[in-house]
């Protein structure tokens, strides 16, 4: 019997300065789904036009994603019938709907469709936070984790 094997190429573009929570995250992901990872500090030029599926993620800093990830985003070339999608990890992250309407909006201008988001919680000790020894202590931990990799691979498709 013969298969068709479909090659999903995947990418995943992140920043993430606080505590590194949003890197635990893209690796888990990136490691699950077998995705090429772009950590935008590092400066590594990411051509998605070479990628079916992009993630573009980060901690939430002032109500939305990392501006240079934003930039990054409004400014990448995609390819046509590309897929993306949106994570985070943010103090409060059941405020998710809100922190990610910076990234959506410059997603949706480029008309390509949004397969899913996610948010999960980081540990958070900035500003008042810090004073009470932080917020989401832990985390992202091990079962975090673990949905981030269920999430990326419930989207990347079974041949991932
Ligand atoms: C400058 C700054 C601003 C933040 N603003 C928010 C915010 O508006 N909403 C929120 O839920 N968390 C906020 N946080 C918490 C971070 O989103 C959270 O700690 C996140 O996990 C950091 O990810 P990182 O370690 O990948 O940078 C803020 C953190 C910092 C340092």
């Amino acid at each position: 019997m013969m298969y068709l094997v479909i090659n999903v190429r995947s990418a995943i573009v992140f920043e993430s300065l606080h505590h590194g929570n949003t890197k635990q995250v893209a690796e888990a992901m990136a490691a699950a789904i077998g995705a090429d990872l772009f950590y935008l500090r590092d400066r590594r030029r990411a051509d998605l036009q070479d990628y079916d599926l992009v993630g573009f993620g980060s901690g939430i800093y002032g109500s939305k994603h990392h501006r240079d990830l934003i930039g990054f985003a409004a400014r990448s070339r995609l390819r046509k019938g590309a897929r993306v999608f949106i994570f985070s990890t943010a103090g409060l992250p059941f405020l998710s709907g809100l922190w990610h309407r910076a990234l959506r909006a410059e997603l949706t201008k480029k008309g390509v469709t949004i397969a899913g988001e996610l948010c999960l919680p980081g540990y958070d000790t900035y500003a008042i936070f810090g004073l009470i020894g932080g917020i989401n202590r832990g985390r992202p931990g091990e079962e975090d984790l673990e949905r981030a990799e269920r999430f990326a691979r419930s989207i990347a498709g079974p041949e991932s």
